[in-house]
Formats: structure tokens, sequence, C-alpha cells
């Protein structure tokens, strides 16, 4: 490679992020934020050493055939990466990296923030307030659902669900329980007073939280199904920060018109930017877009962690996050 190594850097980025990209690489910013069109991504394949892409930039097997070639990296902003097709990245030699670790906290404070709102109707107190509804105070006005105490049912115990568990635990007294095919040691589990339950529907049917950490792969693909919202107590809550794959939207809608589960707080949607219309119409569900990661601290070192995926790569080093 002659000169410095081109990077294209798919969405604008925090600004010491695009300065250390720029000092590092040649570096191609996005200052408008437009989006790539799938033809822009074909086309920053063949012009670049690497991409520096987002969960907006759907890198699919089509996308990672255009020939020639001259990208190796896909270097992901983010922990997840259901946005890039990994096994024709995997097939065709080209190297996959994300950002884990960075937005743990983050994230699991944004699923805090959900599961509070949701269960003390807090977006709902808003609107009311701010629509100029409020007669003042009464003791049976909006009363929501305590949290203190009260069991939260993780699924998945990877990184972010147990800084989740650390908070509901530590802070709020909840009970946890939680099912991984690959679970924590029973030592992490104890310091977390998490309990693991040999199946998903357990969870589903003791919780009065469920939260969701999974990664989005077809084996999750609507792994909140009909069925599993079934077996969910009609006075417990949904809470998704993970992906919007996860769950099944029409069935989550069903569940919510029938009652058969008491309210949603989501961040991730199945067709992000598109929110399904009945959810938007529905008090007992909290709706944020997908602002997990959003801060300014854990968007800066998810960026750093991009560049220094990228520098390993065009120094020949072992990638620190490579995911193929
Ligand atoms: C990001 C996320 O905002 O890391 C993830 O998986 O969902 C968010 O933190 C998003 O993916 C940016 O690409």
């Amino acid at each position: 490679m002659s000169g410095r190594p081109v990077v294209v850097v798919t969405r604008r980025l925090p600004e010491p992020v695009q300065q250390a990209l720029t000092q590092a690489f040649d570096a191609r910013l996005n200052p408008d934020d437009r989006p790539l069109t799938t033809d822009a991504l074909r086309a920053a394949l063949q012009q670049a050493d690497a991409l520096l892409t987002t969960v907006t930039d759907k890198v699919t097997a089509d996308v990672l055939a255009v020939e020639p070639r001259r990208a190796g990296l896909v270097a992901n902003f983010g922990v997840g990466f259901n946005n890039i097709d990994i096994e024709a990245a995997k097939a065709r030699g080209v190297a996959v990296s994300n950002t884990p670790d960075v937005l743990t906290d983050a994230t699991a404070d944004l699923a805090i923030t959900l599961l509070l709102m949701v269960a003390r109707r807090t977006g709902e107190g808003e609107r009311h307030l701010r629509g100029g509804q409020w007669a003042g105070w009464r003791p049976t006005h909006m009363l929501g659902t305590h949290v203190t105490g009260k069991t939260l049912g993780l699924v998945g115990m990877g990184r972010i669900a147990r800084a989740v568990a650390q908070r509901a635990h530590h802070g709020f007294g909840m009970k946890i329980i939680f099912h991984d095919p690959y679970p924590p040691s029973a030592d992490v589990a104890a310091s977390l007073g998490a309990e693991p339950r040999a199946t998903l529907e357990e969870v589903l049917r003791e919780a009065d939280f469920v939260s969701l950490h999974c990664p989005a792969t077809p084996e999750t693909r609507h792994l909140m199904n009909r069925e599993r919202f079934g077996l969910m107590r009609p006075d417990a809550f949904l809470v998704n920060t993970a992906r919007g794959d996860v769950v099944d939207e029409a069935a989550l809608v069903e569940a919510l018109q029938a009652a058969r589960i008491a309210g949603a707080g989501l961040d991730v949607y199945e067709k992000e930017p598109q929110v399904t219309q009945a959810l938007v119409s529905m008090d007992n569900v909290v709706l944020l877009p997908h602002l997990g990661s959003a801060t300014h601290e854990t968007r800066v070192a998810m960026g750093m962690r991009a560049v220094e995926n990228l520098q390993r790569f065009f120094a020949g080093q072992p990638l620190r996050d490579r995911v193929v």
C-alpha cells in the first residue's frame, strides 16, 4: 500500500474521533451525515482500504461480492454487528471488528432507564403535564408498578446483562434470574445476586421484568414470539435494548393489545427507524430512538476503539476486537 491507508467513514462521528481518524489515515469523512446507499457502500469497498461502519450500513453478502474489492477490514462502530453478513465476510476474507466493553455501562444505564420509565409511567406523566392536563395531586393519580425488590429476568448474561444485574440487584434490591446457553461462573452470578434458570421459558414465567441482552443472530430472530409472550405474567414488562429482530414486533403489539403483558420499554425496533404505529399510540409503552450507547463519553470511546482496530489492522497486528 502506498501512502496513508484510505478509510471510508460512513457517518459523522464525534469530533475527537474524526480528528484521530484524520491524523492516522486518509479518512474520507461524512460531514453531511447522510447514510450511504448500497451503491455507495459497494464503491467504498472498491476505493478504500477499510470501512468504518455503523448499524445503519447493511453490509450484505451482495455488497461484499463487489469486484474488484480493495477493502480488507470493516470496523464496525458498535458491539452488535448484525448489520454485516459475517459468513459472507469470512468467506471473502474480509476482517470485521466491533467495539465491545466501552458501551456496557451506558447501555445498562439505558435499560434501567426504560425499566423505571415503563414501571413508573414517567413518559406518560410527562406527556400529561406538558399537555396541560395535570389537574393537581391526588392519591390515586397515575399509579405505577413498584420496582424495588421485584424479580428481573435477563435473557442472555453477557457484559451488558451483568451490568444491568449489578445496578438492579445492588441498587434496587431486585432478585435476578437469567438464562444464557453460555452462563457466567457461579461466583460471578452470585456476586450479582443472579440465579440461573435452565430455560428461557422459566425466566419468562417467573419475572416481573424481562430484559433482553442476547445478540441478534439467525437463532435469536423472533425469540420473543407469540407463544413466549403468552408465558409472561400479565403484570410483567418487557425491556429491549438489544436488537429489534429479537422481538416479533407484531406479536408484541398483539400481547399488549390483549393485555397479556403490562407494558414495554423499547430502544430498538425490527425496521428502524420505522416503528410499528400501534406501539406509538400505547401509553404503557416507552419508545426511545436507539439511544443505548448515546453519551458523549461512550460514543468517543467507541470511535477510539474502532480507530485502534483500524491501526492494528494496517500495522499487521492482531485486531483487538476481531469478529471474523
Ligand atoms: C450503537 C448498538 O449506537 O453497539 C451497539 O450494538 O446498538 C449501539 O451502541 C449502534 O450500533 C451504532 O452503530
